[in-house]
């Protein structure tokens, strides 16, 4: 079992994080591959809540390595910040690692990334506000600054006088803002970030291979999901990296022959922040019990989530897109006083059906659901810790989305807590 991916399959907020925290126990590196502090992962530990943006979820093992991939965008304040947080609760960092080829997030990302979200008015995307479409644009023009500049003062300066000498001009003559210092926020990185990330840049494509070589088991921790993938998401609806299987291969430095086991989180219904389609949002009652019974507001945004139904067509998608070799749903508890629940089962786009997403995005925007209703369970799940203390009606929930998506279920969260689980297939 050299390398495990974990990846979302639906619009993000799967529960990601305690899956990964589950499946980290027997792993010695957890390596996040793509995005930035965009992402938010709760953890409930011993009672106690960790919210987590960018460091990897496996910290909270003595046993692990966290490790930040190259292909992740890093905010090294807002790494810092999170790394004193989480020490300050007892949490030791020390072995954290960070890629030297990490592009870095700078006060500039974040600025832009406001500022084309305002001036795009109502055709905003909805974005995290993180600077991370920014960063990632400035990545591909290979105009980019990285963690492994911070170490080299005078490469540091350099890059950043270049890149925001054109910054300013954009910032002034498109949005009629100041620009930025280049020497002022230099010599503030410089004195102030540079010394304390140093600890933790390494070379993490050999930290990788020599952990694998040496028989080493790897957890490549997705963030964002399937449908927020850049290539392969609802288009302009989307992250700015690659979220999918794939994505662990280049966000982390392995081939993919490493990779033997891809688990897909599917929440037991669907959310999605930000604009964009959606075909089962739920814009009345019902959806507005699931975001309150879910606690569906962003980790760290706050934003309320949109709520629907579980769409068994998109997951058929996710399913082909990362080779998923099995299922984890998770938040089950959330349904259980529903009377009735639903899931889409196809869609109907101007009378034609269409069991697989329809290519064109178009097509997406106008799909009306084609639903198979359940009836509801009515009890209280989060005790429940193996298969046969589920409900029936449960269980033939469970079972209808394993069909109708085609992988098995492992694992079936019934509450927050690290011990809130069963196994489906075990
Ligand atoms: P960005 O990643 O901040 O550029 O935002 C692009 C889109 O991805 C927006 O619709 C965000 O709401 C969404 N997004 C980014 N990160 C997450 C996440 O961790 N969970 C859910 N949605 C996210």
């Amino acid at each position: 079992m050299p390398a495990t991916v974990v990846v979302g399959t639906q619009w993000g907020d799967e529960g990601k994080g305690k899956l990964t925290d589950l499946v980290a126990r027997d792993m010695q590196l957890v390596v996040r591959y793509q995005g930035g502090h965009n992402a938010g992962h709760t953890l409930v530990v011993d009672g106690q809540s960790f919210a987590l943006q960018l460091i990897p979820s496996g910290v909270l093992y003595d046993h692990i390595t966290p490790v930040i991939g190259n292909g992740v965008v890093v905010d090294p304040v807002v790494m810092l910040a999170e790394i004193d947080t989480l020490e300050s609760r007892g949490v030791d960092c020390s072995k954290l690692k960070v890629s030297g080829n990490a592009h870095l997030i700078l006060p500039y990302h974040q600025e832009l990334d406001r500022l084309i979200e305002r001036h795009l008015g109502k055709n905003k995307l909805g974005t995290t506000k993180r600077g991370i479409g920014p960063t990632y644009a400035d990545k591909a023009s290979r105009v980019g600054l990285r963690v492994q500049d911070l170490l080299d003062p005078e490469i540091f300066r350099e890059k950043l006088s270049a890149v925001l000498a054109e910054k300013n001009l954009v910032l002034a003559k498109v949005y009629n803002r100041l620009g930025f210092d280049a020497d002022e926020m230099a010599d503030r990185y410089l004195s102030e970030i540079a010394p304390r990330v140093a600890p933790y840049v390494a070379d993490t494509v050999t930290l990788l291979h020599e952990s694998l070589e040496s028989g080493g088991n790897i957890l490549l921790e997705g963030a964002q999901a399937t449908f927020l993938d850049l290539d392969h998401g609802t288009y302009p609806f989307v992250t700015s990296s690659n979220p999918i299987a794939g994505g662990a291969c280049v966000g982390a430095g392995i081939g993919p022959r490493y990779i033997d086991r891809v688990i897909g989180i599917a929440k037991a219904y669907v959310t999605r922040v930000g604009s964009g389609p959606m075909p089962t949002e739920l814009l009345d009652e019902t959806g507005d019990r699931i975001v309150d019974l879910g606690h569906e507001y962003g980790v760290n945004t706050k934003r309320r989530r949109r709520p629907g139904w579980f769409d068994a067509v998109m997951l058929r998608h996710a399913v082909r897109l990362n080779s998923l070799s099995e299922l984890a749903i998770t938040k089950l508890d959330i349904l259980d006083t529903f009377d009735e629940l639903k899931v889409c089962v196809a869609y109907d786009v101007d009378g034609v059906r269409h069991d697989h997403l329809p290519y064109h995005q178009s097509d997406l925007f106008k799909a009306t659901p084609i639903y198979e209703t359940f009836p509801g369970w009515n009890c209280d799940l989060s005790e429940v810790r193996d298969r046969s203390e589920l409900p029936a009606n449960a269980v033939t929930y469970l079972e209808f989305l394993q069909d109708q998506v085609g992988v098995p279920i492992g694992f079936v969260g019934t509450g927050p807590g690290r011990d809130q689980y069963l196994e489906f297939n075990s």
